[in-house]
C-alpha cells in the first residue's frame, strides 16, 4: 500500500531529478548576487538585537509611507511574524476572520495563538465577497488578507481593501496584511494596507528567492504591539540570524532590476501554467499575483496520491488550503519541468483519472 499522504509536511524538502514538483512555493532561482557577496568577509557571530539589526529595519523605512526604524520587527520569515502577531493580540477564544481557500497554516496559527478561526469564501473569481466579509467581520477580533493569494494566485480589488480598511478601523478589527508576494504581481503594483488597525507582514523569501534563510519582518505603527512582539520574541526565538539580516539587507540594495527580471520570469511561466492546463480542460482562475494555480479535480486527495505515486510528480491537495475537489499547483520550477510536469499530468487524466 502506499504511503498516506498527510499533508504539506510529507512534500517539504523533498525532491531528486525523477520527481517534478509543482508542491512547495519557493523561487528556484538563485538570491541577488549582492546577499552572498558579503560572506566572503562577514565575522559577526554574536546574539543580535531581538528587534532586529537597525540598518536592516532604516532600509526598509523607504518602502513604507511615515515608517521608522522602530516601526519594524525583524523575524524568521513571515511565518514567526504572523505567529507573533497572533499571539500578542490574542484574546482567549476570540474569532480571526480568514479567507477560503486560505493559506495552509492560518487555521493553525490562530488556534495556537488560543483563538478560533471563522471563514468566508471567495466569491466565483477568487474574490473577496465584500458582503460576505461584512457579515462576518463585525463578530471577530482580527482579519487575515492575504493579496496576492496562497493558493488562488488572485490580486483583491483596491477598491475592496480600501472598504476593509476603513470598515475594520471602525469597528476596531486588527488587520494582518500579509503581503509577501507583493512583488509578483502581473496585473497592477501593490497596493498597501494602511491604518492605525493594519498590521503588515512580509517577507525576503519569494522577492529575493531566500525562503531558506528565514528572515521577513512585521511593519506596525502601534507601539505598543511592537514592544509587545518584541517582548515575546525576547522569550521564544529571540533575535532572527543576523548572517540572514544582512544578506537581505544586501539583496534590498541590489539593482531593482534583479526583482523586475525575475517578475518577467513569473509571467512566462505563469502562461505557460495557466495555458497548458486551459489546453488540458481543467478549470481554473487565472494567477494575477504570486505563483499558483488551482484547478478544480475531482477527489483531489486521492489524484494527489496518485500523481506522487504513479507519476513522480508532486502537488498539494486543495483540503490542506479549504478548497476540497481542487489541486494547487506552484509553478516555482523551469519552464522545462513544466513542460514535462504537463505532460505527466496528461497522461494521468487521460488514464487513471477518467476512470474515478
Ligand atoms: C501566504 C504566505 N504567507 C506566509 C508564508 C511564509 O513565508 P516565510 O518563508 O516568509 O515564512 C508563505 C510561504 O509560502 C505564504 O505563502
Amino acid at each position: 500500500m502506499n504511503e498516506p499522504i498527510s499533508g504539506p509536511a510529507f512534500f517539504i524538502g523533498k525532491g531528486d531529478d525523477t520527481l517534478i514538483s509543482f508542491g512547495s512555493g519557493q523561487p528556484d532561482m538563485p538570491p541577488p548576487i549582492e546577499a552572498f557577496n558579503i560572506l566572503k568577509t562577514y565575522t559577526r557571530f554574536k546574539y543580535g538585537l531581538i528587534q532586529g539589526e537597525e540598518s536592516l529595519r532604516a532600509a526598509l523605512t523607504p518602502l513604507y509611507p511615515q515608517a521608522a526604524a522602530e516601526h519594524f520587527v525583524i523575524t524568521n520569515g513571515a511565518s514567526e511574524a504572523i505567529d507573533l502577531v497572533l499571539r500578542v493580540i490574542s484574546k482567549q477564544g476570540a474569532k480571526v476572520l480568514l479567507p477560503r481557500p486560505y493559506y495552509y497554516s492560518y487555521p493553525f496559527n490562530v488556534l495556537f495563538a488560543g483563538m478560533e478561526p471563522a471563514y468566508y469564501d471567495l466569491d466565483k473569481d477568487g474574490k473577496i465577497d465584500f458582503p460576505a466579509f461584512e457579515k462576518e467581520v463585525e463578530r471577530c477580533h482580527a482579519v487575515l488578507i492575504n493579496s496576492p493569494s496562497n493558493p488562488t494566485g488572485t490580486v483583491q480589488e483596491v477598491e475592496t481593501l480600501k472598504k476593509i480598511e476603513a470598515l475594520c478601523e471602525r469597528l476596531g478589527v486588527w488587520v494582518i496584511s500579509d503581503e509577501v508576494y507583493k512583488d509578483i504581481i502581473y496585473v497592477r503594483e501593490n497596493y498597501l494596507l494602511q491604518g492605525p488597525r493594519v498590521v503588515t507582514v512580509n517577507s525576503f523569501s519569494k522577492t529575493y528567492a531566500m525562503c531558506g534563510l528565514r528572515v521577513g519582518y512585521v511593519y506596525s505603527q502601534n507601539k505598543e504591539l511592537v514592544d509587545g512582539i518584541i517582548e515575546m520574541k525576547t522569550h521564544t526565538a529571540m533575535n532572527t540570524s543576523i548572517v540572514g539580516q544582512m544578506m537581505a539587507l544586501a539583496a534590498l540594495s541590489s539593482p531593482r532590476s534583479y526583482v523586475a527580471h525575475n517578475l518577467e520570469m513569473w509571467k512566462e511561466r505563469r502562461d505557460l501554467m495557466y495555458d497548458g492546463m486551459l489546453e488540458l480542460g481543467l478549470e481554473l482562475w487565472k494567477p494575477e499575483g504570486a505563483f499558483y494555480v488551482l484547478p478544480k479535480f475531482k477527489d483531489s486527495g486521492r489524484a494527489v496520491s496518485d500523481l506522487y505515486h504513479n507519476y513522480q510528480v508532486i502537488t498539494y491537495d486543495g483540503t490542506w488550503f479549504g478548497a476540497p475537489n481542487r489541486i494547487r499547483f506552484s509553478y516555482a520550477l523551469d519552464a522545462s519541468k513544466i513542460q514535462e510536469g504537463l505532460r505527466r499530468l496528461k497522461e494521468f487524466l487521460g488514464k487513471e483519472h477518467a476512470s474515478y
